[in-house]
């Protein structure tokens, strides 16, 4: 079995001395598509907000790649933001940058390469994702599916070893979710990239999702765990069998 790179111990989350989740429990290892799901406001984007360091957990622990994200602090914690990659639920480009400006933009932060050279691996991404003729067109001259294709390439610009994405086929036609299906496959199992997707496409949590995590709101937690085509069978909770099944719930 692949090395453990995410430990998630004991997580919870609050804001305002309202809790979110907590108890919260699991590992992600090296190479894996670790899926997180669960309804509207389960706090999937919270949990993801927390393993990366950018809310502060109000107990428990998240640690990276051997690193305690909340502890480590100036060059440690640079060196390892570099090691992740996020990709936002809103895209998040930066609008008066066109779409290779925009995948630099990590590489001018983090990294010492040369603006030519920049630019050749803000290419190569862009290619990756099926953008490789729009790289000068600006954030709106393109359509919500090549915006999420460039969130990623921006995402995977330092080339991490973990990647981050919060809701990646939201609101994509089905063709364009499936080719990022692929993509995110094809990194994983060719580059051995280590995936944490957020997401309720059914459809793509069964395509590539090798664990997941079922976030539930009324439990404040995690109501399942594993491989989600075992879960889609052979769960009883009645809730993670209304998701697997599209069931409705009884009331
Ligand atoms: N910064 C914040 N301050 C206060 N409350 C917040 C904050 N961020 C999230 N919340 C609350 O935490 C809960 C979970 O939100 P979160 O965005 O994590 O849900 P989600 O599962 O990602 O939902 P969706 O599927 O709609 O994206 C919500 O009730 C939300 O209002
Ligand atoms: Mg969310």
């Amino acid at each position: 079995m692949a090395e453990s790179v995410i430990q998630v111990e004991d997580l919870a989350a609050s804001f305002g001395g309202r809790t979110i989740f907590e108890h919260v429990s699991f590992e992600v290892r090296r190479g894996e598509i670790f899926v997180i799901l669960g309804g509207s406001g389960s706090g999937k984007s919270t949990l993801l907000k927390h393993m990366i360091g950018l809310y502060r957990a109000s107990a428990g622990k998240v640690v990276i790649l051997g690193q305690e994200v909340g502890a480590v602090e100036g060059s440690a914690r640079r060196a390892l933001l570099r090691r992740i990659g996020v990709m936002w639920q809103s895209g998040a480009l930066f609008g008066s940058l066109d779409l290779m400006e925009n995948v630099m933009v990590p590489l001018e932060e983090h990294s010492d390469l040369p603006e030519e050279a920049r630019r050749e691996v803000a290419r190569v991404k862009l290619g990756l994702v099926g953008l490789g003729d729009a790289a000068r067109r600006l954030p709106a001259e393109i359509s919500g599916g090549m915006a999420k294709r460039a969130g990623i390439a921006r995402a995977m610009a330092l080339d991490p070893p973990i990647l981050f994405l919060d809701e990646p086929s939201a609101g994509l036609d089905p063709i364009t979710s499936a080719g990022l299906d692929r993509l995110i496959k094809q990194l994983a199992r060719e580059m051995g990239t280590t995936f944490v997707v957020v997401t309720h496409e059914l459809q793509s949590i069964l395509a590539i999702g090798d664990r997941c995590l079922m976030l539930d709101k009324t439990a404040k937690g995690v109501i399942a765990t594993g491989d989600p085509r075992k879960l889609r069978e052979e769960s009883t909770h009645p809730t993670v069998r209304a998701f697997f099944r599209r069931e409705a719930m009884e009331e």
